[in-house]
């Protein structure tokens, strides 16, 4: 599926703006990177036509993230009850890069993992662990402090780095998204919480 500009305008006027105020990323070992000219010259105006596709994926994958999915090796361990999320992803194989869109309801505790942050695409069957292969910014709170939602929106580019060394190697490293788009059943996303350290919501891409 392709997702062209119309889709993701908004998206762009976001990502404009953190450019302008560079996001403070804890580790510094996350980039956010573009893969179009943040030029506002270049953006047109006129996107809806079709004109110019100014966003180009060559996949999107909708995860559903529950509790009742999150195992550690392969016991299910319950995740956070009433918890769920929304993991949104285009990938560009071209590029390296995947865009994510991530929605959180009723998250509790503290994010909470041995890796660079704790929301991640794992290299995981269904029902089964297994490392991480990107990590994202955790969501934040929006909509006021005593909301339920937390979001974390922008782009992703590798070479990626996940902070978790197996055998001596980060479990990012060498990681390609075209490895995602042969088998994205292989794939799952979830975020880590201080009260639920296997896993609060989890989802497989397919
Ligand atoms: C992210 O997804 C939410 C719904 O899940 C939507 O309301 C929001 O507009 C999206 N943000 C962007 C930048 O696409
Ligand atoms: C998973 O289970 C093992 C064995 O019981 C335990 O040592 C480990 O701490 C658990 N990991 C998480 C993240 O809960």
């Amino acid at each position: 599926m392709k997702i062209t500009a119309l889709a993701f305008s908004a998206l762009s006027l976001l990502l404009t703006s953190a450019f302008a105020t560079p996001v403070d990323l804890s580790s510094g070992k996350i980039t956010l990177q573009l893969n179009i000219d943040l030029n506002q010259d270049s953006i047109s105006t006129n996107a809806i036509g079709g004109e110019k596709d100014l966003f180009t994926f060559t996949s999107s994958h909708a995860v559903h993230a529950t509790p009742d999915q999150v195992v550690n090796d392969t016991t299910p361990t319950g995740g956070i009850a009433g918890a769920s999320g929304t993991f949104h992803f285009g990938i560009n194989s071209a590029t390296n890069s995947v865009c994510y869109n991530i929605t959180l309801h009723n998250f509790a505790g503290e994010f909470s993992s041995p890796a660079v942050t704790a929301t991640h695409i794992h290299e995981a069957l269904v029902g089964a662990s297994g490392p991480p292969r990107i990590a994202f910014p955790n969501p934040q709170v929006i909509g006021g402090i005593t909301s339920t939602v937390r979001q974390s929106v922008g782009c992703v580019t590798g070479p990626f780095v996940t902070g978790v060394i197996v055998d001596g190697k980060d479990t990012g490293e060498g990681f390609h998204v075209h490895q995602i788009e042969a088998d994205p059943k292989k794939f799952m996303s979830d975020t880590h919480s201080s009260v639920a350290l296997a896993g609060a919501v989890r989802g497989q891409l397919a």
